[in-house]
């Protein structure tokens, strides 16, 4: 027996598909009120009706620091840090799979599957877990960071290394489920993910006293966040939350930047990068699948797509650990240097209020903040040894 009737792409066109609600049952829904903590919280802008039993972990709720430091240090007068990576596999990939975990349960699926850079599969091993459902992962070979890896192995997912990117990955799974209609698929093709993922967007507006900021900043890989964001801020204002949305700013790797370079040139199609290179291995992407829903984020939202060397996420990511005490991934330290980047170009001004979204824990790749230069001494067990070394 196949799963009850999931479809991801358009028949069409092959775009991925989009939930899209009638405008007066979505704001005679949002009048209800939230209710609950986390991702839950927004179950009147989530496509389930009736009594549903999510498949949670406690996802969401994720803190709101209000920067100390490194926002004098760039001029900004409102520097807010959205810490995904407290989470509870430590990404923003939670919110999407509580939702789409609920949805597989309820389509009575037994097996779920992913292509991965490391947080989606790790999230999926850990929801699949949680529902008992059986996981399977394709991930790059070679890339994908140590903590990520580990945490998959740990929730028991099948995990399988393909030799070649994780496009081709991503390339396989979507065959393979279009062959197997027995699998559901947990990549953010699935519309599900994105209405989980839009919470985010809800939260923020809620931690900012039902306001919203001027500017939104966030890494992008293969889309589906960027896409989710800027869904929720819309619908906060069609269902007369707020009036006014943020500008959404897209910052990637220059090793692997084709929206960045579509969104530069005013392109309307995208030009994949066939070997994408960057030590920020979570948005090592050549070839988003929500490309075109990107650039349209982007574009609506008076926002941007910009690029940034993996010196400035490397250095965005000490700054960000040394100067606020907050441990991120490379690729969540992309929002950092991408902000900084936007500000030396004039696009973010100094009065513009700005969140910055910070996607992943930096443990989850010990072997980037080694990298960050140890500052290491031994000695023997003794105070004046202790004295000798500390050089006090
Ligand atoms: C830590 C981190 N940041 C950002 C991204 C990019 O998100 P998206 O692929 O939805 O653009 C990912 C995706 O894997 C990620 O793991």
């Amino acid at each position: 027996m196949g799963i009850e009737g999931p479809m991801y792409t358009c028949p069409m066109c092959g775009e991925p598909l989009t939930i899209v609600y009638n405008k007066g049952y979505l704001k005679g829904r949002a009048l209800e009120g939230f209710r609950g903590r986390g991702v839950w919280r927004y179950s009147p802008m989530l496509p389930f009706e009736g009594d549903v039993k999510p498949v949670s972990l406690n996802e969401g709720d994720t803190p709101l620091h209000r920067s100390l430091r490194l926002g004098g240090k760039l001029g900004l007068e409102e520097l807010l840090l959205k810490n995904e990576g407290l989470n509870p596999t430590a990404s923003f990939k939670d919110r999407g799979m509580t939702v789409a975990v609920t949805d597989a349960v309820r389509r009575k699926a037994s097996r779920v599957i992913c292509a991965s850079t490391g947080n989606t599969a790790a999230s999926v091993a850990a929801y699949a877990a949680r529902a008992g459902l059986k996981s399977y992962v394709l991930v790059p070979s070679g890339i994908v960071a140590r903590g990520k890896l580990a945490q998959a192995v740990a929730y028991g997912a099948r995990i399988v290394k393909v030799r070649g990117s994780f496009d081709e990955a991503l390339e396989i799974v979507m065959e393979t489920v279009s062959r197997d209609g027995d699998i559901y698929l947990m990549n953010s093709v699935n519309p599900y993910r994105i209405e989980g993922q839009k919470t985010l967007a809800f939260e923020v507006w809620e931690q900012m006293g039902g306001r919203t900021p001027d500017w939104l900043v966030l890494p992008v890989g293969n889309a589906g966040n960027i896409t989710a964001v800027w869904k929720g801020f819309k619908e906060l204002t069609e269902v007369g939350l707020t009036q006014r949305t943020p500008h959404i700013l897209g910052v990637q790797a220059e090793g692997a930047s084709p929206l960045a370079r579509a969104f530069e040139m005013g392109f309307d199609e995208l030009v994949p990068v066939e070997n994408p290179e960057t030590y920020a291995t979570a948005i090592r992407i050549g070839k988003p699948i929500s490309w075109r829903r990107a650039l349209a984020a982007a574009r609506e939202s008076g926002g941007s797509i910009i690029s940034v060397s993996d010196d400035s996420i490397l250095e965005a990511q000490k700054t960000l650990a040394r100067m606020e005490g907050v441990f991120v991934e490379p690729a969540s330290a992309a929002s950092i240097a991408g902000l900084e980047k936007a500000m030396e170009d004039g696009l973010i001004g100094d009065e513009d209020s700005v969140v910055a979204v910070l996607t992943g824990h930096g443990l989850k790749d010990p072997d980037s903040a080694i990298r960050m230069g140890v500052e290491e001494v031994e000695a023997e067990p003794g105070p004046e040894a202790l004295a000798m070394a500390l050089g006090v």
